[in-house]
């Protein structure tokens, strides 16, 4: 009687329990692979983004203070952090990381924030927007987003003063900065009007890298920049295992303990 009072119960709790999970595991991957970050429809490329490889984001950290800061800031993060996550010590931050100045015009301390040294005045001057802050940006936009990006520049003689166009971004105001490394490319599309596509990119000029070593360089920044979004998601991951450990021994010893207390009862 008991037993069939509960089984539609129980199965409709499992049910419940199902939709739930498979809701959000859908929801969990979905937010993992920046589904919800838009590409202007264009496609977007994947990369292999490791942040627990720290060669990898001391070497997106270099390219970052180096051709990204100029412009770009991340204030939300100090330099003296990038040593202790990033496994170095302070003196390589301060002599290979640190090239922006504070208001006196001094360098930037090992202690101080990731600001950039371009004024927001003359940032809107320049370029007409002010380069966005960065720290989140792998968060709003997405690592495939900043990835596929960072790869579709294109030389853009319609567009006067910046002359540079980009597909994943139309009407970007930023320039090519990493012109140099990858070389100019210009997009080869096909059919007409409505059905005109892109099909790929044509090298037109060579960068001083191979079209391998830039894939490389860029998706070494946007590790970079995912770290910065999340700088403790390696901290979190190992604690999430060590809890996973340490309820796996408990179970083991909660049920060598129900062993012992019911042995004698039946
Ligand atoms: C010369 C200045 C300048 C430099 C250097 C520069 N950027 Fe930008 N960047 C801009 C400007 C201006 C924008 C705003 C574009 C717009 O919204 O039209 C921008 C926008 C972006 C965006 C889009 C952000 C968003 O959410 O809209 C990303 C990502 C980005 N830059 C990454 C980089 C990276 C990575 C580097 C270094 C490799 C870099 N930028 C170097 C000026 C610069």
């Amino acid at each position: 009687m008991m037993s069939a009072l509960f089984k539609p119960m129980k199965k409709m709790i499992g049910k419940g329990a199902l939709v739930a999970m498979v809701s959000g595991a859908v929801l969990m991957a979905s937010q993992s692979t920046g589904v919800f970050a838009a590409g202007g429809g264009f496609p977007l490329e994947t990369p292999r983004i490791d942040t627990s490889n720290k060669k990898s984001l001391q070497r997106g950290a270099k390219a970052y203070v180096n051709y990204c800061m100029g412009c770009h800031t991340a204030d939300y993060h100090r330099y003296s952090r990038l040593a202790s996550d990033l496994g170095l010590d302070e003196d390589d931050v301060v002599n290979n990381l640190i090239f922006t100045t504070d208001k006196a015009g001094e360098i930037s301390k090992v202690g101080s924030l990731m600001a950039s040294t371009m004024t927001t005045d003359y940032g809107r001057q320049a370029f007409g927007v002010v380069p966005p802050n960065l720290a989140l940006t792998a968060r709003s936009r997405g690592e495939d987003w900043i990835y596929t990006y960072l790869k579709s520049f294109y030389r853009d003689d319609s567009r006067g003063g910046v002359g540079v166009n980009n597909l994943v971004y139309p009407g970007a105001a930023m320039p090519h900065v990493l012109w140099e490394q990858q070389g100019w490319q210009e997009p080869v599309y096909e059919g007409e009007g409505d059905e005109k596509h892109f099909v790929e990119f044509k090298q037109v000029t060579e960068g001083t890298m191979t079209p391998e070593q830039y894939d490389g360089l860029i998706t070494d920044i946007t590790a970079f920049l995912s770290y910065l979004a999340d700088p403790i998601k390696q901290t979190r991951h190992r604690i999430g295992m060590f809890v996973m450990f340490f309820l796996l021994v408990l179970t083991g010893i909660a049920y060598l303990l129900k062993k012992e207390y019911w042995k004698d009862v039946v």
